[in-house]
């Protein structure tokens, strides 16, 4: 049988989205796709808003001239939606009611009147799960990984989550002078949602009393011991740096609420308020909650962002001439690298309970709380 999407000796034609949330460095990649597509002669396509631009059959040429000045801009100018997946599309029907509709067999007519050859697809885990179902109807993919929160599996490194590390870093640094002035605790959550790379790599860079991941559920009476003997020791205030996804042991995740017509429907968020009035409590010492929230999300991608994003895109151009569909690129030991889509959907990759930077906040003595 002939295949859905015959690739031609030299693809003259490839499809380019952004799904899932947006974050630092997806433009950067854009724009590496385009320059070094243009450089074989291949024209790029944009879909609009992530997946449902690949449904409604919303595009947006993308031809040398649309992606300059662009590698420093946060966001992505092809939008982003983290709510649409074409094989699940949640839709009200006339009397309120949500209903999933399959719109795959829309999606791979949009792609074929395009005449795409290859689709690159610039997402987390739950992007590369939906690209893997469409590799697996004969469309010829490959994924780029984003993320803020640096949990996909089979690759070191995420663009966008050196960007969020130093946003947060910054704020947290802020942090310290008026939580020195008060004599108070500051909790601060951060986002990361199951992993804990976030708020483990912003509170060793700025400092924090203690850094409290889902990795490590805690226990409230070791954080309040701490900040009790910092106090007695002389130290006016403590920083608690707190993951969104931290929960205490014997406890939960402290969801801020549910997004129906979102594939993955919990958003986390809540636990530095609830930590804040416990350790208020418990300690007699004032504190103050502090969400960063889609803050650590926006604005210019680092440097160490932008280069990474660039390589990522220039390598998903390089694959489409090597023929290699089907993958996600990664950054795996000082070295770009592939993984089959089927390998990533659907986990999270942690944060080691053995790893460098956790050891190296136990010797430093700041707590995990346990
Ligand atoms: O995955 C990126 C992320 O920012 C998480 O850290 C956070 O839990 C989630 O997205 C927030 O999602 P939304 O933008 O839908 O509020």
């Amino acid at each position: 049988m002939a295949p859905l999407f015959p690739i031609s000796r030299h693809p003259k034609r490839i499809g380019i989205l952004t799904g899932g949330g947006d974050c630092p460095g997806l433009n950067a990649v854009i724009r590496a796709v385009v320059k070094s597509a243009t450089q074989k002669k291949i024209q790029v396509l944009g879909f609009k808003d992530g997946f449902l631009g690949l449904v409604q059959n919303s595009t947006c040429p993308l031809p040398l001239e649309s992606v300059s000045n662009i590698l420093t801009l946060g966001g992505t100018i092809l939008g982003a939606s983290n709510k649409d997946d074409p094989f699940h599309m949640l839709e009200k029907n006339a009397s309120g009611k949500i209903q999933s509709h399959d719109r795959s067999p829309q999606v791979l007519k949009n792609l074929k009147n395009h005449a795409i050859e290859v689709l690159v697809v610039l997402g987390g885990d739950g992007t590369m799960t939906i690209a893997n179902h469409l590799h697996q109807k004969g469309v010829p993919i490959i994924g780029i990984p984003k993320t803020i929160d640096n949990d996909l599996v089979g690759t070191d490194l995420t663009f966008g989550h050196d960007t969020a590390v130093q946003v947060a870093a910054e704020a947290i640094d802020r942090l310290h002078t008026t939580a020195d002035s008060h004599h108070r605790i500051m909790v601060i959550e951060i986002m990361g949602r199951y992993a804990g790379w976030l708020a483990l790599r912003s509170g060793l860079a700025s400092g924090g009393d203690a850094i409290l991941i889902p990795e490590f559920p805690y226990r409230e009476s070791k954080v309040s011991q701490m900040i009790q003997s910092r106090y007695q020791q002389g130290r006016k205030s403590s920083l608690v740096v707190v993951a969104e996804g931290a929960y205490p042991q014997h406890g939960k995740h402290v969801i801020d609420h549910l997004n129906p017509l979102s594939p993955e429907k919990i958003r986390l968020g809540g636990i530095g308020r609830l930590l804040a009035k416990r350790l208020e409590s418990q300690t007699g010492i004032e504190a103050r909650a502090v969400v960063l929230g889609h803050v650590v999300r926006g604005g210019t991608p680092t440097p160490q962002d932008r280069i990474l994003a660039t390589l990522f895109g220039v390598q998903a151009v390089e694959l489409i001439s090597q023929r290699q569909f089907g993958v996600m690129v990664t950054w795996k030991n000082g070295m770009l690298g592939t993984i089959p889509l089927s390998k990533v959907g659907g986990q999270t990759r942690l944060v080691p309970k053995t790893h460098a930077l956790i050891r190296c906040v136990r010797r430093l003595g700041v707590s995990l709380g346990v």
